[in-house]
């Protein structure tokens, strides 16, 4: 099954009500005419009402940018995975370095996290990062391994086909440099590779895993000719419409 690529913007902790209905307006036409793209656009919780509304009737998925494991309760400040599903939204990131790094969450909460979006109906986006940048080749790699097998504890087979996994290596986020292509592939492949141990050849073949690190219309081309990275989870260059747009375009 050939898989299809994914172009999603993480608009973090940016964007007012009014620009996210602006942005789903000004992408939502120009994207038609890329229909091989999946495009999804995350948002902070108290966006995503008004960005599933603008998005109905476009080609455009909307995603949360976390959740809480529970469904309901007094857990307060927390987001029920089960109310952002009701809203409408489709997918939602789990542990992304920004919340493993300035929130402490743990493999083990960010495995929580991923069977409460699946049990809600809401498909996992599942960052794996990689913050360790002097270290031997065995470590950086059991770091990434070690990862993807505590994120994907308990999740069933049948599961998988909702799972998507993104790499972002800490040190490019947010720094303009992207990992270099052949790297990121590297890393990928490992990825790949061990959820085929963990569940099977098939499962990992149809796996999607996005790569994530100041991806920008300049660098889309090369990352995505990869054979491992089936979409790119884009920060900064995705705040602007203009630079989604480009992006679906270099990546169809
Ligand atoms: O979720 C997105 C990533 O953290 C990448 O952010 O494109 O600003 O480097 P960036």
């Amino acid at each position: 099954m050939a898989r299809q690529p994914i172009v999603m913007a993480n608009w973090k902790m940016n964007k007012l009500p009014e620009d996210a209905r602006t942005y789903i307006e000004s992408v939502a036409n120009a994207i038609t005419a890329y229909p091989s793209v999946e495009p999804i656009l995350a948002g902070q919780d108290v966006l995503l009402q008004s960005m599933v509304e603008a998005a109905k009737g476009t080609a455009v998925e909307i995603g949360a940018e976390n959740v809480y494991w529970k469904e309901e309760g007094a857990y307060t400040g927390e987001t029920s995975p089960k109310v952002v599903a009701d809203l409408g939204v489709q997918y939602v990131i789990i542990g992304h370095s920004e919340r493993r790094h300035y929130f402490r969450e743990t493999d083990e909460m960010v495995n929580l996290k991923a069977l409460a979006a699946l049990r809600n109906g809401l498909k996992p986006i599942i960052a794996i990062d990689e913050q360790i940048q002097t270290v031997s080749n065995n470590e950086h790699m059991h770091w990434i391994v070690n990862q993807v097998i505590e994120a994907l504890k308990g999740v069933t087979p049948e599961q998988m086909t909702d799972v998507v996994l993104a790499f972002e290596p800490t040190q490019a986020i947010g720094s303009g440099t992207a990992m270099s292509a052949d790297m990121a592939q590297k890393d990928l492949y490992l990825i790949r590779e061990t959820v085929s141990d963990m569940f099977n050849p098939e499962i990992a073949e149809d796996l999607r895993i996005l790569y994530g690190g100041s991806v920008k219309p300049e660098n889309v081309y090369e990352i995505m000719r990869q054979h491992d990275i089936d979409g790119v989870l884009v920060g900064n260059s995705a705040l602007d419409p203009d630079n989604f747009i480009e992006l679906v375009k270099l990546t169809h």
